[in-house]
């Protein structure tokens, strides 16, 4: 039997719970043993409930017991939970975690901890909910360089934007929709502000590079200020706004970013909608490979930490090498990527037309029939640097979005 604590009894917590007791036969083949949940801990009461009987309030009563060997921590923040994860793997028990503040902000130190006590600090729920990502990095594409990884992270946003595009809604009401979905977190900020896909790209660019990529270093931009308007101009051009996060290595420089990106119909990330999430990992010899599934959501993030439960189990004392140095991967400013940008201005075409071609040379304008007093151009590939001096020559501005690459080709 292997004993197992469940560190929060939330939504992923008792997921993880509902995933075991539903699956104990599959998962005890797959391990070759029992899995058997010891303690709950939260400081809550669930009277009647499953996990009554096991439920605890004090970590230490986990801590001091040897027989239990995974700590599963779902409670989400840094703390306490960093302070009970570093406890648990010093004393000699694998952590298997969904949470990817801890991860991003911690990564490095708890994993050279787990390698020190010859144990598992796994965090697959951490990145894409159900989809196998992590492992993948880390234990399949280990024969060739990564060289990009770029996808739709956060399932909220994604969430956000298929029904603006969908029902015509602005902003806000899209997030409420979100909300009483059970989609949008907490504090809703993480996510429209893209700082929940900031973690996470940078989670998975320092597995892909071997360095600690600091997520705060990471340029971050929301989908906040995205409008109805915008996205009527670029479906009217064949495309679909995506909030992209994206890390490159080229010529020996790191870039990472998360902003929104105007995709083409063409591309199968423009296919991608609701909470999912997708993500392309491209490799010198390998080429594309997409990863696609829930990404968020209660029990299919609860799958993910329940693979990481079977394989800590499957691996007692043998710490499974993760290539995550703690050395800063110096990133570099995106001020000279080279990029189209959609431009949506407030006014007319007519009387902006020749000072938005003196900037920006040969733009193709888009105009919408029931929307007279606004248009929008994409500017030729520039600089964001160049871009950002033109523009501040064009009146009225009402936005801009990047285009990705594809869509580029196509304007
Ligand atoms: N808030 C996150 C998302 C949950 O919407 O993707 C999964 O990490």
């Amino acid at each position: 039997m292997v004993n197992i604590a469940v560190l929060g009894y939330g939504t992923v917590g008792s997921g993880v719970v509902e995933v075991i007791d539903k699956n104990s036969d599959s998962v005890a083949k797959r391990v070759g043993d029992e899995i058997n949940i010891k303690y709950v801990l939260d400081l809550r009461e669930f009277p009647g409930d499953r996990v009554e009987s096991v439920l605890v309030h004090d970590f230490d009563t986990i801590l001091n017991d040897p027989e239990v060997v995974i700590v599963v921590e779902v409670m989400g923040g840094v703390e306490p939970a960093y302070t009970f994860v570093k406890k648990s793997l010093l004393a000699g028990k694998s952590v298997c975690t969904s949470n990817k503040e801890l991860v991003a902000a911690h990564g490095p130190e708890l994993i050279a901890i787990a390698k020190e006590k010859s144990v598992n600090f796994l965090f697959e729920a951490s990145v894409g909910g159900a989809i196998p990502v992590i492992r993948p990095i880390n234990s399949s594409l280990t024969a060739d360089r990564i060289l990009e990884i770029k996808g739709i992270l956060n399932g909220t946003t994604n969430y956000i934007l298929t029904q603006m595009a969908e029902e015509g809604w602005e902003f806000d009401r899209a997030l409420k929709s979100a909300q009483e979905m059970g989609y949008a977190e907490r504090n809703p900020e993480a996510d429209i502000e893209g700082y929940d896909a900031t973690r996470k790209i940078a989670i998975l660019s320092s597995l892909a590079f071997g360095k600690n990529v600091d997520y705060e270093k990471v340029y971050t931009e929301g989908i906040s200020r995205i409008t109805a308007n915008d996205i009527r101009f670029v479906r009217k051009m064949g495309g679909a706004i995506k909030l992209l996060a994206s890390s490159t290595c080229e010529d020996g420089k790191y870039y990472a970013m998360v902003a929104p990106f105007i995709v083409d119909k063409t591309q199968p990330l423009y296919a991608v909608s609701g909470v999912y999430n997708a993500v392309f990992v491209k490799g010198s010899q390998i080429g594309d490979i997409m990863f696609y599934g829930s990404g968020a959501g209660k029990l299919p993030t609860a799958c993910a930490v329940v693979s990481d439960i079977v394989d800590a189990a499957k691996h007692p004392n043998k710490h499974i090498y993760v290539f995550w140095e703690p050395e800063e991967l110096p990133l570099t400013g995106i001020g000279n990527a080279t990029r189209s940008f959609f431009v949506r201005v407030s006014g007319k075409r007519a009387d902006d037309e020749g000072k938005i071609r003196d900037e920006f040379g040969h733009v193709s304008f888009i105009e919408l029939e029931d929307i007279t007093d606004e248009f929008a151009f994409v500017t030729p590939p520039l600089t964001e640097e160049a871009f950002d001096e033109k523009i501040k020559k064009v009146p009225k501005v009402l936005g801009r979005i990047r285009l990705d690459r594809k869509m580029e080709e196509e304007n």
